[in-house]
């Protein structure tokens, strides 16, 4: 005879159990929306003009027409005040550069205010005013620095998605603001870009991963390492062992791929680079890993510990979204000009 007791405990592991697991569904598959655009987002601060003007939409192009600039490179910038003006300058001197070589080369930089508090849009308008005064309005055209200011704070990922969205570059590129990765690396992505686009449909990332044996690395603390590791272990169980680095804040895509991918995004967190690789991924776009040169820069926005736990939680709930068929991946509509 079994006891009743024996039974009633079992009946109730079981229903705490089930409410658990059922607890965690509802959690994990009901993800804040990422929050639409306010107004005044839509808008930039034009530095000759100081007037303000519509973003354009990364879908705008009918398919007849080319983009607009060769290069579209995307910061994302939290309270970056300290760092921004020295990764600004690298990145203007590289890119001046090239405009001076080549007529047909344009660029523009994005920096994406991601609600900031300590005046990171003023700064970076400032650096466009003043770069504004010294070059011809035709010049301007082919070198602007934009501002995205966003109104409240989306992170990392949301800010890098936004920025993305109003881009007008043939290809795309995402850097970090702490100026880590050396920027004319940048063509470095471009080349290892053209050789695996098909269909004008390709990504590549910079990546680490060749650095693990080198001093950069391994001077980092244990803990770091560790979590890379484990980080690594749980993205193979996930399927995305072909990328050795996901995590590098250097990515570029082609017009096209960004199509596919960014109005498809829902992770603003951390981990937001991991989504973009599966939406690739899944979307039949080539994958090139690029090694890059990269420092330890001071100053990380991230927290260790409590931003691991988060981006573990996150990964959980990316898989279990689009397994259970919540987050669908949609084709891009096209608003023609
Ligand atoms: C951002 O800057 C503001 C103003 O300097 C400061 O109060 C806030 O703590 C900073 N946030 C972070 C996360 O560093």
């Amino acid at each position: 005879m079994i006891a009743t007791s024996t039974i009633l405990f079992g009946v109730l592991g079981l229903a705490l159990l089930g409410v658990t697991i059922l607890s965690i569904l509802l959690w994990a598959t009901n993800p804040p929306k990422a929050r639409l655009r306010t107004k005044n987002e839509e808008f930039y601060t034009h530095a000759t003009t100081d007037k303000r003007e519509p973003f354009p939409s990364l879908l705008d192009d009918s398919s007849t027409s080319k983009p607009s600039i060769s290069i579209s490179v995307i910061v994302p910038a939290y309270n970056e005040t300290a760092r921004l003006p020295a990764m600004l300058d690298e990145a203007h001197e590289y890119l001046d550069q090239r405009a001076a070589k080549d007529a047909a080369f344009a660029y523009e930089i994005i920096v994406v205010d991601d609600g900031s508090k300590d005046g990171t849009s003023k700064v970076a308008l400032d650096i466009a005013r003043n770069r504004a005064k010294t070059t011809k309005p035709a010049e301007w055209a082919r070198k602007e620095l934009r501002v995205l200011t966003l109104e409240k704070n989306r992170k990392k990922g949301g800010a890098v998605t936004q920025g993305m969205l109003v881009s007008r570059g043939e290809k795309l590129i995402f850097v970090d603001a702490d100026g880590a990765t050396k920027f004319s690396d940048i063509e470095k992505l471009e080349k290892d870009l053209d050789r695996v686009a098909k269909k004008g449909e390709g990504v590549a990332v910079g990546s680490r991963a060749h650095m693990v044996n080198t001093e950069a690395v391994v001077k980092r603390s244990f803990v770091r390492n560790f979590l890379m590791y484990g980080f690594h272990t749980i993205l193979y169980i996930l399927g995305i062992s072909s990328i050795k680095d996901t995590q590098c804040g250097f990515k570029m895509v082609t017009r096209n791929a960004g199509r596919k991918i960014f109005p498809n995004m829902h992770t603003e967190g951390w981990i937001f680079d991991v989504e973009m690789l599966l939406l690739a991924m899944w979307a039949g776009v080539p994958i090139a890993e690029t090694p890059v040169t990269w420092h330890e820069v001071p100053g990380t926005k991230m927290s260790l510990i409590s931003d691991s736990v988060v981006m573990l939680l996150d990964l959980f709930r990316i898989r279990l979204n689009y397994i259970l068929g919540i987050w669908k991946i949609a084709t891009p509509r096209m608003k023609s000009n």
